[in-house]
C-alpha cells in the first residue's frame, strides 16, 4: 500500500491508467488541498489525476492523524483508491459533501470550465450541486484562452440516443462527434452511469450551448461547467 501522494504515484499498483502529466505540481497541490480535511468532514472526490492525487493525500493524513472523514467518490477509479486507503465512504445524494476536490480539462478567462475526459460527467456534476464548497485543483496546461481549443465537449448521451444527438450536434455546428472508444476493451467507452460519451468538437462555444445539448433526447450531462464558484489550487 503507498503511503503517501507521490508514492501512490508512482507504484505499480496505481489503478491510474496513464503516466501522471505535471505530475510534481499536481502532488503540491494535492498536499496543499490536503490539509482541509479535518474531522466529521464528508469530502467529495471527483474525477482525474488530480483529484486522485489529493484523495492519496488526503488518505495520509487520516493515517496520521486518526481523522474521522467519509469521501464521496464520483468515479470508480476513485471509489477504488478511496477503498485501498480504507477511507469511509458516502453515497452522493445521500449525503452532501462539506467541501470537494476536482479537476478540470480547460479554463478559460472567464473561469468556465470544460471537464470529462474521465467520463463521469453526471456524477461530476451532481458533485458540483451539492457540495457547500468547491476546489479545483488544476496545473498551468489548463489554461486556454478559448474553451474548446484542446478538448471536444464529452456528452453523456444513452446509447440508444447517439444518432439522433450526433446528427443535432452536427446541425449545431459540430465538426465532428464521435463516440469515445476504450483502450482496455473493444467497443465504447461507458460511464458510470452506464451511458456512452460523444466527444464533440466545435469551432465556436457560443453561449448557452451547455442548455441547448441538454434539452436533447437521451442527454445526460455535458462537460461544460459555466457559472460554478470555486477556489482554484494550482
Ligand atoms: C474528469 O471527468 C475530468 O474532467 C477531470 O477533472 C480532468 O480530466 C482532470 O484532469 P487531470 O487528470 O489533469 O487532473
Amino acid at each position: 500500500m503507498p503511503d503517501d501522494a507521490s508514492a501512490w504515484a508512482a507504484s505499480p499498483l496505481l489503478p491510474w491508467p496513464r503516466e501522471v502529466e505535471h505530475l510534481e505540481v499536481k502532488l503540491d497541490v494535492a498536499r496543499r488541498i490536503a490539509q482541509r480535511a479535518a474531522g466529521g468532514q464528508v469530502i467529495g472526490i471527483g474525477s482525474g489525476s488530480a483529484a486522485f492525487l489529493a484523495l492519496a493525500a488526503i488518505g495520509r493524513r487520516v493515517t496520521d492523524e486518526q481523522l474521522d472523514l467519509r469521501v464521496i467518490p464520483t468515479s470508480y477509479e476513485t471509489e477504488v483508491a478511496a477503498s485501498r486507503l480504507q477511507l469511509p465512504l458516502a453515497r452522493l445524494g445521500q449525503v452532501n459533501p462539506d467541501w470537494a476536490v476536482d479537476g478540470a480539462d480547460e479554463i478559460d478567462p472567464g473561469g468556465r470550465l470544460l471537464k470529462g475526459r474521465g467520463g463521469a460527467l453526471f456524477r461530476e456534476k451532481l458533485l458540483w450541486n451539492t457540495s457547500a464548497k468547491m476546489v479545483l485543483a488544476i496545473d498551468p496546461s489548463k489554461h486556454v484562452q478559448r474553451l474548446g481549443s484542446r478538448f471536444p465537449i464529452p456528452i453523456e448521451v444513452h446509447p440508444n440516443a447517439v444518432e439522433l444527438v450526433a446528427a443535432r450536434l452536427t446541425e449545431l455546428g459540430a465538426r465532428m462527434a464521435l463516440v469515445r472508444t476504450g483502450t482496455g476493451k473493444d467497443g465504447p467507452v461507458f460511464t458510470e452511469s452506464a451511458f456512452v460519451l460523444l466527444d464533440a468538437h466545435f469551432d465556436e462555444i457560443a453561449p448557452g450551448l451547455h442548455a441547448v445539448i441538454k434539452a436533447m433526447p437521451g442527454v445526460l450531462e455535458t462537460g461544460l461547467f459555466v457559472g460554478y464558484e470555486y477556489e482554484i489550487f494550482e
